[in-house]
């Protein structure tokens, strides 16, 4: 950890929307009195029917209801687009640089934004898609991903937008999970030169999907796709005979706008619920005042749609403040290094948010990559998904931002909606590896993890919860309120528990040192060690699996698989290689072990209770420190699993 100190420049302070004395005063104010508060800021958003309720909130265990702006009717999509026509109908919403760098790059107005997003809808509307139906996105990183998101908020359907990156069977439990009326996907999603066969996969998919769902297919290159009569429709041909205009109904501030499937530490994935009036607040203000949003900025994140991050801050932020949002096809190495750099350079890019790990991956590639572009647009870097270490934020800092930029580092979850915790880069002097202090009413607390006590002293270590709801805190989850409570209010009552760990320093900054339950965060991807076990022990040849996460240079944590095969079977590399490929079919490459370790037998408590602790410590080769080992059954196991510990390196 770093405590060198890094102050927002008088320059940067002076032109910024929020200063160091304003960001004191707004603070105290939204604790102070959070209604009056959210009464003044809730008015961002264009109301059909303005709100008179500003929240009604309960976090306690069997009633826990979060309410926000509930008597208020609104648009999403009106807001993101229509809002915008009179004033801003000729300017740029979206910029859309494809995979290649010799394909053409769009530049899409607000106005042509606005008949593609009706197009789209009247076409979801032709396939029998109303208010309150569920629409899955499988999507390459092209603007129908964005048309198609805002489309189903133009009707009131909920959109669940599912990683391209995730296999036909991951599709597949989303699907039913949400009981979707239409899947919306595409031939194929070219990245990094390679095409991903998202149709071919999104049948194998709707072969283990029992409902009646249709499929609407974007083409995006043009191959060779058989489609299924009755069942499949080309975007294009629906698009051909229907109007461009199409009416926003009028949704409730607590209307459902989207689902997004996320990893907890147990059971399958959950759909995490946000709705549309207080999430659309939030996720614009965090937007314009955590990147400094100026009127004219060209805004580029790097996320994917089928992330959080691509649902606030490529769509939703930006657009509901009339922004220029650059939405990239491909990745940060393909064709070499410089590709996030001449992109900057391309579009003229005034703020940039990514990822550590790309960070970290583009730092290993060396510095001559940066230094042939031309970066002088960029204003302001953020970074999102992990921890930043010092030393990736010190390159991000002095070689892309060329000192003069700051670093937003914004610590948030699915779950949150939109950062909570960030520097403001007009107010707050920043310390590398730290996200520093929280954004407009929210109150992180740090709790001893033993008692549940909150710590009050400024200095502390121990669990992160939030004391208050915030207006972009997800709601339920979806078709299962219970797991939601239990989940993130049953286990420090009260309070919201966010599942990291964290240290408040002596100015009251905050580090969050990871998450202190089982989920892992793997480049930047959050991933349930129970989700991966389980696949595992799909195969028919293992018997038993455990996984941790370890220290790694480039991911942040790799993927450590302890395997016990079933009586007779052969321990070989050969097996390694066809576990590893076998989770990545049944997951996505995303969860792709990075090492396995054949474990004849596993440690456990007398009562048969896995001790993933120590896993942890042998995975990340900290086993002079196993701690309490007494109350393991056999011993011996432990040493063996020491012995024939993977090699990291
Ligand atoms: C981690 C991504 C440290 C954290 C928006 C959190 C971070 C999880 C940061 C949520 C950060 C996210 N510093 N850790 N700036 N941002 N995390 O739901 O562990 O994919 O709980 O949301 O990522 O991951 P999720």
């Amino acid at each position: 950890m770093s405590d060198t100190i890094h102050p927002p420049s008088a320059e940067f302070a002076e032109n910024a929307h929020i200063d160091a004395a304003r960001y004191r005063a707004l603070y105290d104010a939204s604790l102070r009195d959070p209604e009056a508060f959210w009464q003044e800021h809730g008015q961002r958003i264009d109301w059909i029917k303005p709100f008179t309720k500003v929240k009604d909130v309960n976090f306690d265990l069997g009633n826990v209801s979060i309410k926000w702006f509930e008597d208020g009717t609104l648009n999403v999509a009106a807001n993101c687009i229509d809002r915008h026509l009179a004033s801003r109908g000729d300017q740029t919403a979206i910029i859309w640089e494809p995979d290649s760098p010799d394909e053409e790059a769009l530049h899409i107005s607000y106005r042509e934004l606005h008949a593609r997003t009706c197009k789209m809808a009247n076409a979801l509307k032709e396939l029998g898609v109303t208010r309150g139906d569920r629409v899955v996105l499988y999507m390459p990183m092209i603007p129908e991903a964005a048309y198609a998101m805002l489309a189903c908020a133009r009707i009131g359907a909920i959109h669940s937008v599912v990683f391209g990156g995730f296999s036909s069977d991951a599709l597949a439990a989303r699907v039913n999970g949400s009981e979707a009326k239409v899947v919306v996907t595409a031939d194929e999603a070219p990245r990094g030169g390679r095409n991903t066969p998202l149709k071919t996969n999104a049948d194998k998919a709707l072969d283990g999907v029992s409902h009646d769902c249709k499929l609407l297919v974007v083409q995006r290159t043009g191959g060779d796709i058989p489609m299924q009569e009755g069942r499949d429709h080309w975007l294009h041909d629906l698009e051909a005979k229907v109007a461009d205009d199409c009416p926003p109904e009028e949704m409730n501030a607590e209307d459902p706008l989207f689902i997004l499937y996320t990893s907890g530490s147990t059971g399958a994935p959950k759909g995490v619920v946000h709705t549309s009036g207080g999430y659309l607040t939030w996720a614009s203000m965090t937007h314009e005042l955590v990147f400094d949003y100026h009127d004219g900025d060209i805004y580029w994140c790097t996320a994917d749609v089928g992330w959080v991050t691509g649902h606030s801050y490529i769509v939703y932020g930006p657009l509901a403040n009339g922004a220029t949002t650059l939405m990239f096809e491909g990745v940060p190495t393909y064709p070499d290094a410089s590709r996030f750099w001449q992109v900057c350079e391309k579009h003229k890019v005034n703020q940039f948010y990514t990822a550590p790990t790309a960070i970290r991956a583009l730092m290993g590639k060396g510095r001559e990559f940066v230094d042939r572009c031309d970066l002088s647009s960029l204003k302001l870097l953020g970074t999102v998904g992990e921890p930043i270490n010092p030393e990736a934020w010190n390159w991000y800092n002095d070689v892309v931002g060329q000192g003069r930029c700051p670093i937003v580092d914004t610590w948030w979850q699915t779950e949150t909606g939109g950062h909570l915790m960030t520097p403001l880069p007009g107010a707050t002097a920043t310390k590398p590896g730290s996200c520093t202090t929280p954004f407009f009413g929210v109150e992180p607390v740090v709790l001893d993890a033993q008692s549940g006590e909150e710590i009050t002293s400024t200095e502390a270590e121990g669990v992160l919860c939030i004391k208050s709801s915030w207006p972009g805190q997800m709601r339920s989850v979806w078709g299962d309120h219970e797991r939601f409570e239990k989940t993130y209010f049953s286990d420090y009552k009260g309070y919201y528990f966010t599942g990291d760990g964290c240290r408040r320093d002596k100015d009251g900054y905050y580090w969050i040192t990871g998450r202190v339950d089982d989920v892992i965060n793997v480049s930047g991807h959050r991933m349930g060690t129970a989700e991966v076990e389980s696949a595992l022990v799909a195969h028919p040849k293992v018997s038993e699996a455990a996984v941790v996460g370890y220290p790694h240079d480039v991911k942040g944590q790799g993927i450590y698989c302890y395997v016990t095969l079933m009586a007779g079977e052969e321990y070989t590399d050969d097996l390694r290689k066809e576990l590893r490929d076998w989770v990545r079919k049944e997951i996505g490459p995303i969860a792709s072990p990075d090492l396995i370790q054949w474990a004849p037998g596993l440690p456990k408590t007398r009562s048969g209770k896995i001790m993933r602790r120590i896993l942890r410590k042998i995975a990340e080769d900290d086993f002079g420190s196993l701690g309490d080992t007494s109350t393991l059954a056999e011993p011996a196991v432990v040493d063996d699993l020491i012995e024939n510990r993977m090699n990291r390196s």
